[in-house]
């Protein structure tokens, strides 16, 4: 399988008045043509600042801050932001915001919004940008006469679906999804899940991040899952290792016992005592520890390397698959 994007030691922090924040430090990870990679963690992880990051686009104060993106043999970091918004981003790789599609400019109709995002990246005739945008909106189970409507007349779901349409008419090489579902009712959410699927299936949509902060959705849409906690890759490993007895780091497991499973008695709905780290002064040694039920000396000492415990699997923790 050929990776279609290779992240190497990326960091990405934010300088605020109050000293710098570590929200996303030192992560290496790959994606593989066609697959779903899930990032998944608590609010303030660096989900979004991780997506925005591949885009090469952070948002002020942050600045990446070392690393590599390499997109088809490219390493994107480097790149002016001319050269980004001509060639990158969202012809190679693309991003569903999170809260996407409450943002939709309120004074344009669908079919302007559309139009005007896809001849601002790519020039071409109008015509040929209708067939495109009927086409896509096609994929998305909209109907064409959705373009003469406003934002304001589509329904939550509706705008998802022109958000997902918009991200791909490109055809980008990936897409991250920032919380798709999050807004939306458990219905609407099922059908965007779905919708996500059926588009993997046609290959309108092909290697992705899904992003949320949802184990159970993840193991509905994703191959691989990657949690993070504080700003670094915890443990990442395929589906079946991390939404299993097989997850090995222990917050991962303490974000599976809080998650409700549908075959399960649940009496009570357990939850990770204690808050998520400070990323202006992160904790030293592993940035869990304080949280953990496990941590011995090392732990708050020295930071874990990520490390590999079995195929396809790795975990950053001095308690799994270390010698002393
Ligand atoms: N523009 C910014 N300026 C300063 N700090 C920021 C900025 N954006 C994010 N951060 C900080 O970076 C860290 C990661 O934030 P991020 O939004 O990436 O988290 P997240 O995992 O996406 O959370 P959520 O699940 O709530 O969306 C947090 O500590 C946050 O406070
Ligand atoms: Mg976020």
């Amino acid at each position: 399988m050929t990776n279609v994007l290779e992240v190497n030691n990326l960091k990405l922090y934010y300088y605020t008045s109050k000293g710098v924040v570590r929200a996303l430090d030192d992560i290496t990870f790959s994606l593989q043509e066609g697959e779903t990679l899930g990032i998944v963690g608590e609010s303030g992880c660096g989900k979004t600042t991780a997506g925005l990051a591949l885009l090469n686009m952070p948002m002020p104060p942050g600045k990446i801050a070392g690393g590599q993106i390499i997109i088809d043999g490219q390493d994107i970091v480097p790149l002016a932001e001319k050269e980004m918004r001509r060639h990158v981003r969202w012809q190679k790789i693309a991003m569903v915001f999170q809260g996407a599609m409450n943002c939709l400019t309120p004074v344009f109709t669908i079919g302007k919004l559309m139009m005007e995002t896809m001849l601002e990246h790519k020039t071409m005739k109008k015509e040929e940008a209708w067939h495109i945008i009927e086409k896509y909106l096609g994929y998305v189970g909209l109907p064409a006469g959705v373009t003469k409507r406003y934002p304001h007349e589509l329904s939550g779901g509706m705008k998802q679906r022109v958000v997902i349409a918009m991200a791909l008419f490109m055809n980008p090489k990936v897409v991250v999804f920032d919380e798709p579902t999050t807004a939306l009712d458990v219905i609407v959410q099922c059908q965007i899940l779905n919708l996500i699927k059926k588009l993997k299936l046609e290959k309108a949509l092909l290697s992705c991040i899904f992003i949320t902060h949802d184990l159970a959705t993840e193991a509905e849409v994703a191959n691989r899952i990657m949690v993070m906690y504080g700003g670094k890759i915890a443990e990442i490993g395929t589906n079946q290792q991390i939404y299993s007895e097989r997850a090995a780091h222990p917050y991962t497991k303490k974000l599976l016992a809080a998650t409700p499973r549908l075959h399960q008695k649940v009496d009570h709905l357990s939850f990770i005592p204690g808050a998520p780290p400070d990323l202006l002064a992160p904790p030293t040694g592993c940035r869990f520890h304080l949280r953990c039920e496990v941590a011995m000396g090392k732990c708050s000492a020295q930071e874990p390397p990520l490390i590999e415990i079995e195929p396809d699997h790795k975990v950053a923790c001095w308690k799994v698959g270390y010698k002393e």
